[in-house]
């Protein structure tokens, strides 16, 4: 297998593959407007074109795989799409992020097809705040679908948790209990100004080392492991062996480990979660493009690769939401929901 490298020395290991730009949640940190403007169907990637551009990817050194969306499982028919990704060598890992409202019906059917690791959204226990964050009344399905990955066997279970000052800040202890309790690992994420977060604001950021006093506070004395992986979160543990990480892509981005790029569903390949463009596969694919010729593109751009979203944007004097919706809604590609999280 190829050492590709981008101009940074960064290796392409983790590819994040948008199944579909649908979501039946509106979070107020990723689909805050009234309206949308969706991926035209037809331009959406069939499975066996998916499968096609993951094969070229292997071979040049991806080896995590994570299925996204929007929300993936509102994709027909995904495990399908899983047992075919999973059949392929070379994967190390097939996994996957959802909001968790379908899973009670999906998950057991998801691990049948081979599905290794989940991570469910969860950014409060409270019915209220449910409903105020995501402008829909589904905790007790998310509870649910919670409660049936763990049935189904789904281990090293994650829960993913963005913080917002004065939103779901004072309930980061309950969280950690909650998690705890089910034997997962919740990760508090700092909400970023990516696309799609047009009400983003400095003051709406709970910083790091704020988490971190808060739980010292809540749970006692906090010890931070040492990092094994180029994976956003750092990890900590507290004093009874509990284990919980913290991505702190606003106060401390991690661009120079970023080993991660991201494929829309219908075909756009972006190399950093804040790039403003992207590589037309779709175009490539339907073109009747030969497997060489995919890979030679692949590996093309990822050498000329110089992204550092996340640290450009630290460097800002006056930081303010990303995108305005108005650019959103005449380039789609710019959601954080159409490139998965
Ligand atoms: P594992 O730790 O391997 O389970 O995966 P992960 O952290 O990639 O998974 P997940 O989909 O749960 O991502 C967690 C969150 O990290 C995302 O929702 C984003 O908020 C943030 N994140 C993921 N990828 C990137 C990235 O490329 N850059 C930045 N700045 N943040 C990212
Ligand atoms: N800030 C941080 N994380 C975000 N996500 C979506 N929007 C934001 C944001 N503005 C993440 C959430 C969700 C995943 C799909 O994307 O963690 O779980
Ligand atoms: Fe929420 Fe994820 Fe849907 Fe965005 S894509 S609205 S974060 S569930």
């Amino acid at each position: 297998m190829s050492a590709l490298v981008d101009a940074f020395g960064r290796p392409l290991r983790n590819l994040r593959l948008s199944v579909t730009d649908r979501c039946n949640l509106r979070c107020s940190y990723c689909m805050p407007e009234a309206e949308y403007v969706w991926l035209p169907k037809p331009n959406v990637l069939t499975f066996e074109e998916i499968a096609r551009v993951v094969a070229a990817f292997v071979t040049l050194g991806v080896d995590e795989l994570r299925l996204t969306g929007g929300e993936p499982l509102l994709r027909a028919d995904l495990p399908v799409l899983v047992r075919m990704l999973a059949a392929r060598p070379g994967l190390r890992e097939i996994a996957m992020t959802s909001n968790g409202v379908l899973l009670g019906e999906h998950a057991a059917a998801l691990r049948a097809a081979g599905l290794q690791r989940l991570t469910v959204s969860l950014d409060t226990l409270d019915a209220a705040t449910f409903r105020l964050l995501s402008r829909r009344d589904d905790l007790d399905r998310v509870l649910a679908g919670i409660d049936a990955a763990r049935a189904a066997g789904f281990a090293g279970l994650k829960l993913d948790t963005v913080v917002i000052a004065g939103v779901n800040d004072a309930e980061l202890p309950a969280l950690l209990d909650y998690a705890r309790g089910i034997a997962a690992e919740i990760r508090f994420i700092e909400y970023m100004d990516v696309g799609g977060a047009t009400q983003w604001s400095p003051e709406h950021v709970v910083p790091r080392a704020r988490m971190l006093e808060l739980l010292r506070r809540s749970h006692g004395p906090i010890r931070e492991l040492p990092r094994t992986d180029s994976a956003p979160a750092e990890r900590f543990v507290l004093a009874d062996g509990t284990t919980f990480g913290i991505i702190a892509s606003v106060t401390k981005p991690f661009c120079s480990t970023c080993d991660r790029s991201r494929l829309t569903a219908d075909g756009m390949w972006f190399t950093c979660l804040y790039a403003t463009h992207g590589t037309d596969l779709r175009a490539l694919l339907r073109d009747g493009a030969d497997d060489d010729t995919l890979r030679a593109r692949l590996a093309q751009v990822w050498q000329a690769r110089r992204d550092r979203g996340a640290e450009v944007r630290a460097a800002l004097p006056d930081r303010r939401a990303l995108a305005a919706a108005a650019s959103l809604r005449q380039n789609p590609h710019l959601e954080m929901h159409t490139r998965g999280g």
